[in-house]
Order: structure tokens, then sequence, then C-alpha cells
């Protein structure tokens, strides 16, 4: 939701041209869901180039060859909350003398209160976005700041930096900012609440080097983005910037700092993955791509972590919990695709006699699910970035519970925000739809669950050692294409399953309308003759997940019998353990295993279904409508 990338050049080394390192950013933050975009080249003039619509759409706008300079600019992908997505309202935003153009995420809270006052200092605005104050306000305190000149550090004016100052000082709400300056070839940023990471680029490569706080100004140019892979492709080596710390980033190098203006000695980290991740390896869509690298991220998911010899899990990261803090009350809070994480992640740890349960975060306060110091607040989101998600632990927080962050994102503000976090470990997800990330964070909770409760078997262990191969031959066996192809037209498609299905259901029907924009709902099994009966036609297939031969499986086989009653086309994603196939239209096998790993192989099948559906509608599948990858807005 939403995307920054700026860049600098060092003064010491021969730069790429700033255009050019934009654009790609842009492109590769496109996986965040955006609806304009836009640039601000700051030489010795402030050019800003913006557009409705895809990023081809802003190329083929500018005249690319023209603007071939090095040099220093900032770019952004929007993703309308306040106006809709026109020219006018896409990032960068100006002030009318265009000497500042600034790009912003977040929400601006109090921006109608800003925007009056500005109005009534004569400010005419051009967008209906909250982000416009931001400019005129640092335009308003530049003409004071003006009067008071000064000089930085590094030979250039802080009359900018100051006015920038003032200006974020007045804003409330959530936000990562960047600004540039007519004539000032410097980047100016901070952020609250919304990501914000600086890119350090050795002269060449940008790989390896020291590790160690400021730079000396020996780098091949600076960037600041809200994700990694925005500059990936240039440097490995990144600072995380934290909540209302500011950073300066010129061609001498880059300087974070304080609200008060301290210098902070920040650690540069090296992260672990490359450009090559973060393309499509020769798939279509990076969907696909993710799916099939769901075996060597389940892998990457148990390295080190499960013993078969010993019988035991390890989860490192949380060597620092003590035992109580795992026995207590567990509370879970996620959104979306995470949120189905978390209701099984729930039902697992119940399973084991833990009294555990999951809420949507966006519906999540401490009146309605009480904490104490007691309780432990687990949030699940793969990004570590949703705001719903990151409010409700903040929350829980405050209340005086325990937090842990189950994240994919090192370093997220969910992983900084909580007293623990453990990561999925899945790789980078480009394709808006979460596939891998959600299959990890259920391997990532079967092995919390058995951590918490000390209890796993041998078998189990060895079941969940398995899951990565068993995915591999789904993936190598399935016949979703051909499914989907038959029944590409549907009215509506319906999904169901009971105890750690059910969670797989909901799933299954998000992922579908997500990328399909087809009607789907999931239900629990037993939740369709009280209700969404009414629904089933002739017209209307229903999947249903169906594992082992007990008494789950022939509840479910009865509701499979009440919608087969209705004619309605019926999928079974079925491990065979059962005769459910006698009652399917359509059958997507799963290899043999427990009911907690079935869960997920069982998954795999319904995010192809959903994935061919999608693609023989020729809809599209990495950036669906309306969505965006890291929803940071509430
Ligand atoms: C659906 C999807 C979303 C996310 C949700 C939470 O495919 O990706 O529903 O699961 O926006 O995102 P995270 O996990 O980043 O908190």
């Amino acid at each position: 939701m939403c995307g920054i990338i700026g860049y600098v050049g060092s003064a010491d080394a021969n730069t790429p041209d700033a255009i050019d390192i934009l654009l790609d950013g842009l492109s590769e933050l496109e996986y965040r869901g955006y609806d304009s975009a836009g640039v601000a080249l700051a030489n010795a003039e402030l050019d800003v180039y913006k557009s409705e619509g895809e990023l081809e759409e802003l190329v083929s706008s500018l005249s690319v060859s023209e603007l071939r300079e090095p040099g220093v600019g900032i770019g952004h992908t929007r993703w309308s909350t306040h106006g809709p997505p026109t020219d006018t309202n896409a990032h960068p935003h100006t002030d009318d003398s265009g000497r500042v153009a600034v790009v912003h995420n977040g929400i601006i809270e109090n921006y109608q209160t800003l925007r009056d006052e500005l109005t009534a200092e004569g400010v005419t605005f051009e967008s209906e976005t909250d982000t416009e104050v931001v400019p005129y306000l640092i335009s308003l305190y530049l003409e004071s700041a003006e009067n008071a000149d000064g000089v930085r550090s590094d030979g250039g004016s802080i009359v900018y930096e100051r006015a920038f100052r003032r200006a974020i000082d007045r804003i409330e709400g959530s936000y990562a900012i960047a600004a540039v300056f007519e004539g000032d070839e410097t980047i100016y940023a901070t952020r609250k609440e919304s990501p914000l990471v600086l890119g350090i680029e050795e002269n060449g490569d940008g790989r390896a080097g020291d590790a160690d706080g400021q730079s000396t100004g020996a780098e091949g140019g600076y960037y600041l983005a809200s994700d990694v892979p925005a500059f990936i492709e240039h440097t490995d080596r990144v600072v995380y910037l934290e909540d209302e710390e500011f950073v300066r980033l010129n061609g001498e190098g880059y300087e974070v700092s304080d609200e008060d203006g301290t210098t902070i000695e920040k650690t540069v980290k090296t992260v672990d993955f490359d450009a090559e991740d973060t393309g499509k390896s020769g798939y279509d869509h990076h969907m696909l791509k993710e799916v099939h690298e769901q075996p060597s991220a389940l892998r990457q998911c148990l390295r080190g972590r499960v013993d078969e010899l010993a019988g035991t899990v390890t989860l490192e990261e949380l060597d620092t919990f003590v035992e109580q803090e795992f026995a207590a009350p567990i509370e879970f809070v996620a959104c979306g695709t995470s949120y189905h994480a978390a209701l099984y992640g729930a039902s697992l740890l119940q399973q084991r006699g833990i009294h555990a349960t999951a809420t949507i975060a966006s519906e999540y306060t401490t009146d309605r699910v009480p904490v104490d110091d007691d309780t432990l607040v687990v949030g699940i989101t793969q990004s570590g970035e949703t705001a719903d998600t990151l409010r409700a632990l903040r929350e829980a927080n405050r209340a005086g519970g325990t937090t842990l962050a189950v994240t994919n994102t090192v370093g997220s503000s969910a992983a900084r925000a909580c007293d623990h976090a453990l990561y999925i470990r899945a790789g980078p997800e480009i394709g808006v739809a979460a596939t891998k990330t959600f299959a990890s964070q259920q391997l990532t909770l079967l092995v919390l669950s058995a951590a918490v409760s000390s209890q796993i078997s041998h078998d189990e262990i060895q079941s969940l050692r398995r899951v990565p191969d068993q995915v591999r031959t789904i993936l190598e066996t399935t016949s979703a294409r051909e499914v989907a192809e038959e029944l590409v037209g549907s009215d509506a498609f319906f999904f169901i399953g009971r105890g750690l299905h059910y969670p797989v259901a909901l799933e299954g029907a998000l992922k579908f309308k997500e990328i399909t924009y087809e009607h789907a709902e999931g239900f629990a099994a037993g939740e369709l003759k009280h209700g969404p009966l009414a629904l089933v036609t002739e017209n209307t297939p229903v999947f249903a997940v169906v594992t082992g031969d007990g008494q789950t499986a022939r509840k479910t086989i009865s509701n499979i019998k009440e919608v087969e009653a209705r004619d309605a086309p019926v999928v079974v994603v079925t491990d065979g353990a059962s005769d459910v196939e006698r009652y399917a239209d359509y059958v997507l096998g799963i290899p043999e295993t427990n009911e907690r790993c079935a869960a997920v192989l069982a998954n795999v099948q319904l995010q192809l279904i959903a994935y061919w559906v999608a693609n023989t509608m020729g809809r599209s599948i990495d950036k669906p409508r309306n969505l965006a990858k890291s929803v940071t807005v509430e």
C-alpha cells in the first residue's frame, strides 16, 4: 500500500541516473498495490512528473532520455485513501512555488485542521489528499526559517531541515514522508508507524563492507524506500529507521537523528535475499512462482527447529520466553489471510488444551478481549506493517500483556513493537495474494503449538518433516487446472471444512475472490444447513476439504450429501482415507498425513484452483484490483 523510493548518488562515485533508479524502484514496489505513481527530481530545478494508473502511464508521460542526470530524486506509488486516483492526487505534492516536493505513505489524521489553517493563510489546494498540507507547511516554515540561515556539517543549508522538522511536528497520524527541495541535493525523511529503510551502496556493487553506524561518504549511493526490494538490486546493506527518527541523505552520506536533532548511531544490517528472489523465474505470475516456492519455503521454515532424533522442537527466537508466558491465555490478532492462520493456530493450541482465541485485529480492543500480565498476545502478520494488527499489538502492550510477532519481515514494525518476534522464513512474497507466507505461517504455528505445549510425538515430527515434499508432490500431480477450467463461469463458489479445515475453507474462498473477482464464500461445513444452503444450486460448485476417516470426515461427508442433493458440483480435497470420493464430481488429492499437516496440504490445492480460474478469466493476478500488499492504514 503506497510505496516510497528515494535515491541520492554518492558525490565520490560514478552514479547512475536518478530517474532509472526511481522507476526501477517503483516497479519493485508495485506489489504493494497502487493506482497512481510519480517522481520528483531535484537537481538545479525541481521537476515533478505524476500520473494516474499503472507505472507505464508515468513512463510514457515523461521523456526519460531528457531526464538523464545523476542526482537526487524521490518517487511514489499511491494507493488512494483521500480522493480518487487522479493525476492531481498522485504524489509527489508540491507547494504553489514548486520549491519543495513531498511523498507520503500513511494517513494525516489532523489534515482537515491543517488544511483550514493553511487556507486561511491564502493557500489554494489542488488535490483532495491529506498529503498536500505537508509541502505547504514546509513552505510556510521555510519562509520564516530563511531569516535564520545556517550551515550544516556537510556544508548544506539548515533551513530546509528546520522547515521539514517543524512541518512534521504539526502532523498527527501515521506516516513515512520524504521531501526534496529545489537547489538542495538532499532528501529529508522521517517515519511514524509506516516503514522506511535506507539502502547503503558501496562503490561498485553495494555488497559487503563494514557494518558500523554512520557513513563515511565512500559509498556509491544512498537509497530510501518503504521496503528492501525497491533497491535490493543495488545493495543488501540496510538501516531500518525507527518511529520518529529523521534522516538526511545527500552525496556526502546520511545522518539519522532523533526528534531533537541529536545524531543516532545506527547499525547497518545485511539482508539475506537478493534480486533473483524478487523476479518471476520464468513463471507467468509471482503468485504461481510463490506457490511453487512453498516446498523450499517450508523447508526453510523448519530448518533447525525440528530434531527428529531427539524428538524435540526448538524455536531459538523464543529462548528468552519464560515458561509461564507460554502457559498463559494466548490471544491471536491478525487480518485477512493471516487471520485465517490465527484461527488455525488457536485451534492447534486448543487441541493441546491451551486456552487460545483469534480476533480480527481491527475488531480487537482490550475491553473486548481483556489482557492481564499473564496474557500472551500473538500478532500474525507476514508484512509486519499492517496498521490494524500493529494497533492491536500496541494496545495489548500498553495493557500489560506480553506480545509476540509472528512475521516474515525481519526488522518490521511488528517485530520491533513486540516483546518477542518469531520468523516464518518464507522469503520475499511479491504477489498481493498471500500464498507461501500463509503456508509458512501454518507450519510455524504448528511448531509453536508443539513448543508451547511441550508435546510432540515422534510420528508428529515425522509428519512435519514430510510436509515440504508432500507439497511438492501436490504441485507435480495436481489436476487443479483442469478442474478450474471446467468450473469457470459458475454463479458462485463455496468452500467448506470442519475443525482445522475450517480456516482452510475460509482461506480458499478469500484467495478465490481476491484474484478472480468472483463471488466466493467459506463456511464451517456444519453451518451450511443453517442458512447458506439457500444459495446452493447446480451452478455453485462446493469445494470440501475432507481428510482422515474419523468423525470430522464423516460429518463433513454428511454436509457434502446436503449439497449433492441440490445438484451442486462437488470438488473434494482429500487424502482418500474416507469414501468421500463417491460423492465427488472432482477430486483433488493430497498425500496422507495427520489432520494438522493436511490443513497445510489442502490449502495448496485451493491456491491452485484460485490461480487457474483467475488465469482463465485473464485477471490481474499479481495486482488484483483495489488491493494492496501491505495495508498500512486502519
Ligand atoms: C490476502 C492477503 C491479506 C493479508 C492481510 C494481512 O491474500 O494477503 O488478506 O493477509 O492484509 O496482511 P499481513 O499478513 O501483512 O498483516
